[in-house]
């Protein structure tokens, strides 16, 4: 039978009480490629879904969530971070390019940064990328793509800051600013 929402949940609960560390994590990200690899779940939940932020599951105990960006528009991000928590991105329809940025700076100044890209690639359908604590990324996704995403907690509720390429300028993320 196919991997099914409700076993992604659980599976994701047991490996995260068990290690929910980086390594607890990288099982989790594995479970949700599996996830996206069953049509089902990728149709219901990600092509035949309203456009929108969906949350498809928020655990009571560990405070991960589930959630479903049924995005209409294209969309570059600026580079940010997750704050004190963790994101992995699933890719369910067309592709998300990801660049992964480090800080060139010391860190000593928390209005400005300069960054430096250290890694680019594609997610495709049925590929998930993981960034852990403190990670840096920026997205660029066309029209109608859409992805799952499984964050260590509700980031809207945390403190998460975004970076201006052009100027250097190290702003915080209000919620819904997504991503
Ligand atoms: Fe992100």
């Amino acid at each position: 039978m196919a991997y099914q929402l409700d076993q992604f949940i659980a599976d994701c609960r047991s490996i995260l009480k068990r290690d929910h560390g980086p390594d607890g994590r990288e099982e989790v990200r594995v479970k949700l490629e599996r996830l996206l690899s069953n049509p089902d779940f990728v149709k219901k939940h990600c092509e035949d879904a309203p456009r929108g932020l969906h949350v498809l599951y928020e655990d009571p105990e560990l405070g991960f969530q589930v959630l479903a960006h049924i995005n209409g528009q294209a969309r570059v991000s600026p580079p940010h971070d997750h704050g004190a928590s963790w994101a992995i991105y699933g890719q369910a329809t067309h592709y998300t390019d990801m660049i992964e940025w480090e800080r060139e700076d010391s860190g000593g100044d928390p209005k400005r940064a300069e960054l430096k890209p250290v890694k680019k690639y594609r997610l495709e359908p049925g590929h998930a990328g993981i960034y852990q604590d403190g990670k840096i990324h920026s997205i660029d996704y066309p029209d109608y793509a859409r992805f799952v995403r499984v964050t260590g907690t509700n980031l809207d509720k945390i403190h998460r800051v975004r970076f201006d390429l052009k100027t250097g300028e190290v702003q915080p993320m209000t919620p819904q600013q997504a991503t």
